[in-house]
C-alpha cells in the first residue's frame, strides 16, 4: 500500500508539473521523439494564402519560390463555405509540390471551432510528412497547447511521421497574453508566436477598427510653450503593439522559440507596414506575416539585417577576436556584450546570405 500511495503521490505531482525527464519522451508510442532546439531557418515572411481560392491555389507554386514560409490558411478570412474546400485544396497542394527550401505551414481552425477536429487529423494523416509548423489561432493557455500536444503525437505515430510537426500560437486574447509565459513553456513543440492584433484588439475592448498598425489617436503631445500657450503643440503616435511584443518577445526567446509580428491589414499603406515591421525587427521579432504579394518585399527588406549593420557588426567581431576585454571602434566602446550583440547580426546575415546571393555580396560573405 506505500508503494501505491507513492506512486499515486508521484503521479499527483506531475500532473501539476512534468518532470524535465519526460519532456523530450514522445507522448505517444511511436510517434517521433520532441526536437531539442527549435531549427533556425529564414523566416522573415508567413505568406498566407487561401486554398479553397483556386485562382491562390494555382500561384501557390510561385510564391512559394518567393517567401521563406508559405502558409494555407484555414481560419478566419476563409468562409464558412469554403472551410472544407481549404483543407482539400491544401492537402492536395501539398501532395502535389515539393517547395525545395521554402518552409510549408498551415494555419487551421481554433480548437474550440466545428473544423479543429478534421483539419489537424486530415492534414497530419496525409500530409504530415510535407508540413514544417501547424498555427493555432486563438490559444488561450498552456491547456490549450497540452491538448494538440498529445493529438499531435498520436496522429503522428498513426500516420508514421518521423520529424515532430511543431507549434505556432497566435497571442490574440487577452487571456492569452496574460498566460505568455506558460503558453511557451508549455512544450517543446512551440516554435514560435505571432501578434494577433486584430482579434486581440477585439478580445481587449481595444477601440481600434484597423488590422494592426499604430492609430492617430494614441499619442503623447509636447508641453505647451510657456511663452506662447496657444502655440500649437507636436503629438507624437505610439506604438499600440510595444507591450505585447516585448512580452511575447521575452517568453518566446526565453524557451528558444521565434517571435513573429502578424498581420498589417492596410495593405495601401507600404510604409505604415514597412515601420510597424521595423520595430518588431528592432525588439527581436524574426518575421511579419504577408497577406498580400506586395508585402513580401517589404517584409524582406525589413527582416534582412541592413548591409551597413552587418559590416559594422563585422568590424567588432573582427575587433574582439575571441570576444573577451574592450576595445574601441571609432570612437565606440566594444566589450563582451556588444561582441553578443554583434554576433547576432551576423549570424542572421549568414544565415540569409546562404540563400540570397545579392544580399550575401552586400554582406561581404
Ligand atoms: C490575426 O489572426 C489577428 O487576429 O490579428
Ligand atoms: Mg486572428
Amino acid at each position: 500500500p506505500i508503494a501505491a500511495q507513492l506512486s499515486n503521490h508521484r503521479k499527483q505531482r506531475r500532473y501539476l508539473m512534468r518532470s524535465p525527464r519526460d519532456f523530450f519522451k514522445p507522448l505517444a508510442l511511436g510517434a517521433p521523439q520532441p526536437l531539442a532546439d527549435i531549427p533556425v531557418r529564414p523566416s522573415r515572411m508567413i505568406h498566407f494564402f487561401d486554398p479553397s481560392n483556386p485562382k491562390m491555389a494555382e500561384k501557390a507554386p510561385s510564391i512559394a519560390s518567393r517567401v521563406d514560409i508559405l502558409l494555407g490558411n484555414m481560419e478566419d478570412a476563409v468562409a464558412i463555405d469554403n472551410k472544407e474546400a481549404a483543407r482539400e485544396g491544401f492537402i492536395r497542394i501539398a501532395r502535389e509540390n515539393d517547395f525545395g527550401d521554402t518552409q510549408l505551414w498551415t494555419r487551421i481552425n481554433s480548437l474550440d471551432s466545428p473544423w479543429f477536429l478534421d483539419d489537424i487529423h486530415r492534414i497530419v494523416t496525409e500530409v504530415g510528412d510535407k508540413i514544417d509548423v501547424i498555427m493555432l489561432p486563438k490559444i488561450q493557455g498552456a491547456w490549450d497547447i497540452h491538448y494538440a500536444d498529445q493529438l499531435l503525437a498520436q496522429l503522428e505515430a498513426r500516420a508514421g511521421i518521423q520529424r515532430p510537426i511543431l507549434l505556432h500560437c497566435i497571442l490574440e486574447t487577452a487571456l492569452g497574453v496574460a498566460n505568455v509565459e506558460s503558453i511557451a513553456n508549455a512544450s517543446p513543440r512551440i516554435q514560435g508566436m505571432s501578434l494577433g492584433p486584430a482579434d486581440l484588439a477585439a478580445s481587449r475592448r481595444m477601440k481600434t477598427t484597423r488590422i494592426g498598425g499604430g492609430h492617430p489617436g494614441y499619442l503623447v503631445r509636447d508641453d505647451p510653450d510657456a511663452d506662447n500657450p496657444e502655440a500649437p503643440r507636436t503629438a507624437h503616435q505610439q506604438d499600440l503593439w510595444h507591450y505585447t511584443i516585448g512580452r511575447m518577445v521575452d517568453a518566446c526567446v526565453s524557451v528558444g522559440a521565434l517571435p513573429f509580428y502578424g498581420p498589417f491589414g492596410a495593405i495601401d499603406d507600404p510604409t505604415g507596414c514597412e515601420d510597424q515591421f521595423r520595430n518588431a525587427f528592432l525588439m527581436g521579432c524574426v518575421g511579419a506575416w504577408s497577406l498580400h504579394p506586395s508585402q513580401i518585399d517589404i517584409a524582406k527588406t525589413v527582416f534582412s539585417p541592413p548591409a551597413d549593420e552587418v559590416l559594422w557588426a563585422r568590424r567588432v567581431l573582427e575587433a574582439l577576436p575571441d570576444g573577451s576585454g574592450a576595445v574601441m571602434v571609432d570612437g565606440k566602446m566594444q566589450d563582451d556584450a556588444s561582441w553578443k550583440q554583434c554576433k547576432v547580426m551576423v549570424d542572421l546575415a549568414k544565415l540569409i546570405a546562404d540563400s540570397d546571393p545579392a544580399l550575401k555580396k552586400a554582406y561581404g560573405f
